[in-house]
């Protein structure tokens, strides 16, 4: 096992260096239980848990780039080096880096209430999620959240009531006083303005969790090579945005950029397939007139995934579409990356 030794590395992870999964033990240096505070604003409940924890490793995850910044002086402040931040959506966060039953604790502190009607779909505590949530956490593992806001409290009381995954420590489903835990910022809010705060503490099952979110894979990286009479200029002159779903997966191909002086067209696309989504740019780069070879370029570190298979069995198929004489001459691409009539190559 590493010596735990990482105190003086940043406390900020590399979103595109960590594996999916992530083997948490290598990024802390040693084995010991994770815990999560997904949201954590100001960053003060996260090093007062690291402070009061030191024997378990501290994972806070933010989508917010100035409280990773405040929150990253803090730890560095403090010397704490059991703590590690990470700027991602938690779903992200929890479906491709935590392997199954990796998850020791899970915080949620006043998560965003969206509270408009249209905006409800934003909010992160619903079944779907609890369920995502209990494949990663340890049988037992302990789940806390807090909110101020009535109308997601009532959905967070239904949500916790109906899963099937997760059963209160308490005696209900909520209490409205914890003066255990320390206060936050938006906690603080709430209570300055009057509002009733809820405090809900869940635990995993013990017993298993169907794994229905499973961990996004790579593939080799895709290429498609074309013999076409067709020059840049035809190619791109004949481009135009389109988009393309196929099951889960949307792609929209947007700008086409040329490089000068170089002999390729680079396609800014935008692939969403859950819980990934990458912004990347694909390459038509022409070998030798008449040869062509369409990849992933690697600004970015984008991650070659089922997605952008599909991607480049789109871009390669429109191009086919363009001329007669052009063809697809070989490809290392999955047989659903292409339409019946082109795989065959
Ligand atoms: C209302 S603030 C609460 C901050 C802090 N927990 C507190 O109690 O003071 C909600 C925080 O969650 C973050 N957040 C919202 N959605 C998130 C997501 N999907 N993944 C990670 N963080 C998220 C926001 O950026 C924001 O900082």
């Amino acid at each position: 096992m590493a010596s735990y030794n990482l105190a003086m590395t940043s406390s900020l992870l590399q979103i595109q260096q960590l594996g999916w999964p992530t083997h948490w033990a290598e990024i802390y240096g040693r084995e010991a239980p994770l815990i999560i505070e997904i949201g954590f604003g100001s960053g003060h409940f996260l090093v007062d848990l690291a402070q009061k924890r030191p024997s378990t490793n501290i994972l806070g995850v933010e989508i917010s780039l100035p409280a990773l910044d405040k929150a990253q002086r803090k730890v560095k402040t403090l010397g704490l080096p059991n703590v590690r931040l990470l700027q991602s959506d938690a779903r992200y966060l929890l479906q491709a880096l935590c392997p199954p039953e990796s998850v020791a604790a899970v915080y949620i502190n006043f998560p965003d209430p969206w509270p408009k009607l249209r905006q409800l779909h934003r909010r992160l505590i619903n079944v779907a999620f609890l369920h995502l949530l209990a494949t990663r956490m340890v049988p037992g593992g302990q789940l806390d959240v807090a909110t101020d806001h009535a109308d997601y409290a009532l959905a967070i009381t239904e949500a916790l009531e109906n899963t099937p995954y997760f059963h209160s420590r308490l005696a209900t489903t909520f209490i409205t006083e914890d003066n255990e835990r320390l206060r936050t910022k938006y906690e603080q809010i709430g209570l300055d303005e009057g509002r009733i705060c809820q405090y809900y503490k869940f635990a995993r099952v013990e017993t298993a969790v169907p794994q229905t979110y499973p961990i996004p894979k790579e593939f080799p990286m895709p290429h498609a090579v074309l013999q076409s009479p067709l020059g840049l200029d035809e190619i791109e002159a004949a481009y135009g945005r389109f988009q393309y779903s196929y099951e889960a997966c949307h792609i929209n191909f947007m700008e086409l950029f040329r490089a000068k002086g170089d002999d390729a067209l680079f396609v800014e696309t935008y692939i969403k397939e859950e819980p990934v989504a990458q912004r990347l740019g694909l390459v038509v780069r022409q070998r030798e007139p008449g040869n062509f070879v369409i990849s992933l370029h690697e600004l970015g570190f984008p991650r070659p995934t089922h997605g952008v298979q599909l991607a480049i069995g789109q871009l390669a198929t429109w191009l086919v579409g363009l001329n007669d004489e052009t063809q697809i001459l070989h490809h290392n691409l999955l047989p659903e990356a292409l339409p019946l009539n082109l795989r065959e190559v």
